[in-house]
């Protein structure tokens, strides 16, 4: 980890697919790089990803087309082809073997609407230059009304590659400290990023990081979803590619060998950050789907993830607002892999003062207009209504007895509003509701035992420690009052 001041040329925040992508060419054109992740590398968004290298993106590209015209959908696809071919190359260069496989991608329809929306999007992908088709030939053991196909997509272990991205970056003189957490990022000749390990000076930051941090403007354009992933052995053969059905949200399959296995992964379930507490609902509704449509019995794994919707549909990539010398990469939607990488190829272009040709499309200071204007009402509608309405809100109780081993509850103690956490031995943590990003009021969500902000996507431990970011600070401590403490067994945050 890092201790003391650094002075490099490029500091990266976030050691994800990103960060490690935009370190590796800044520091193959000769960069001092530093790289500051939060905690371990790959346990943040890119080591959850199922890893989908595909050209299809969750915006339909007739949308695309209408929001950003054909020559803008063009280079949508282009950029995500480039993206995945970079990928493919690096791994080559790497020497890794991480799985990396060409495979054909399948999105499919369920129902006569679902494919006459299929057919528009062939028609829609074929006219921005890719070689998709329309098949009724679908390799799935049930049937479906068509799909939409492309060749050459590509899966990989996501987690392998970057392992060994980040370990010759290292012997390339790239430093990577962990476990450092960056608080604070400020433009300027040069600029300053605070850590809680020391300050780096940099000619050149970029914020690859799930959210970036305090840019308010940007969280405006920015929709946190968590979605849910399973998986398990598959008992009957099932052909390697990507699957996509045509739902909302929709699901994402694909079969993966591991360690002599073939098993299947099936994500989806997507919702709302913080806005539903029951989140094992959302397991099980997955793992219910995966028994009722695929050979599968018996579900080994499971996790989540966290995936950020950009306003208009494109991720945003580049200078971030007013800044001369700070970049942001986010907004992936549900390509963060393709889209990370993207991230390092335009970003290190930009520092480097070279033409890149996807540079305007994704640039993160657009603001379009029309593209995605009703959500964009929608959910900043939401967030204002969260921060006022959550304040309002009934708590869950007001006794610290009513919260059960395993559970956080939001209690009501002498007028004030307290996170209240059990630990399964029953001793309990008090911290504050209020989140330490601008003010939001944090949910409990059960499944993952976190505490979830519903504004821009900020998460935290049962106890308070920020998971995920824009927040930087931990939710504060706080006291419960002595009557309530003879009860069962209380620390608080503090006191750990
Ligand atoms: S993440 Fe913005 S207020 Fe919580």
């Amino acid at each position: 980890m890092l201790s003391g001041d650094l002075t490099v040329d490029v500091a990266v925040v976030g050691g994800g697919v990103a960060g490690l992508t935009v370190a590796w060419l800044l520091r193959r054109a000769g960069k001092r790089v530093v790289v500051l992740e939060m905690n371990r590398l790959l346990t943040g968004q890119t080591g959850q990803t199922t890893a989908h290298l595909t050209e299809l993106l969750d915006t339909p590209y007739s949308t695309l087309c209408s929001d950003f015209g054909e020559k803008g959908a063009r280079l949508a696809a282009a950029s995500s082809r480039d993206s995945i071919e970079q990928i493919a190359s690096l791994v080559k260069a790497l020497g890794v073997d991480c799985g990396f496989q060409r495979v054909p991608m399948f999105r499919y329809a369920e129902t006569d609407s679902q494919l006459r929306e299929l057919e528009k999007e062939v028609a829609a992908a074929r006219k921005v230059g890719l070689q998709a088709s329309l098949t009724r030939d679908v390799p799935l053991p049930f049937p479906v009304k068509g799909a939409l196909r492309l060749e050459n997509q590509a899966q990989f272990h996501p987690r392998t590659y970057l392992l060994a991205l980040a370990e010759r970056l290292e012997k390339e003189g790239c430093l990577i400290f962990e476990e450092t957490r960056v608080v604070d990022v400020q433009d300027g000749v040069p600029c300053r990023v605070v850590t809680d390990k020391g300050t780096v000076l940099a000619t050149d930051v970029v914020e690859a990081t799930t959210t970036p941090l305090n840019k308010l403007f940007l969280h405006s354009k920015l929709y946190p979803y968590r979605t849910y992933s399973v998986a398990g052995p598959l008992e009957a053969p099932l052909e390697a590619g990507l699957y996509y059905d045509s739902q909302d949200p929709y699901h994402y399959i694909r079969p993966q060998r591991i360690d002599g296995v073939d098993y299947l992964i099936v994500g989806g379930e997507d919702h709302k950050v913080g806005t539903e507490e029951d989140t094992e609902t959302h397991f099980a509704a997955l793992e219910a789907y995966t028994r009722r449509n695929f050979p599968v019995t018996r579900v080994t794994h499971r996790w989540s993830g966290q995936v950020i919707e950009p306003a208009d549909g494109l991720a945003y990539i580049g200078r971030n607002s007013a800044s001369r010398h700070t970049y942001v990469a986010t907004g992936f939607s549900g390509t963060g892999i393709t889209w990370g990488t993207l991230s390092g190829m335009i970003l290190s272009d930009l520092i480097l003062g070279r033409e890149n040709p996807y540079a305007a499309l994704y640039d993160a200071r657009r603001v379009k207009v029309r593209a995605g204007a009703k959500d964009f009402i929608q959910e900043n509608a939401e967030v204002a209504f969260r921060f006022v309405a959550d304040r309002l809100a009934r708590p869950d109780g007001h006794q610290l007895s009513e919260v059960a081993p395993g559970e956080g509850k939001i209690l009501e103690v002498e007028g004030k509003k307290v996170a209240v956490y059990r630990e399964e031995n029953g001793t309990c943590h008090a911290i504050s509701p209020v989140c330490t990003h601008v003010g939001c009021h944090v949910h409990w969500n059960r499944a993952e035992r976190s505490w979830d902000c519903p504004c821009h996507g900020a998460r935290f431990s049962p106890t308070g420690k920020v998971l995920n970011g824009p927040a930087v600070r931990d939710l504060a401590s706080q006291k419960l009052p002595e009557e309530a403490s003879t009860a069962s067994p209380i620390t608080t945050h503090g006191e750990e």
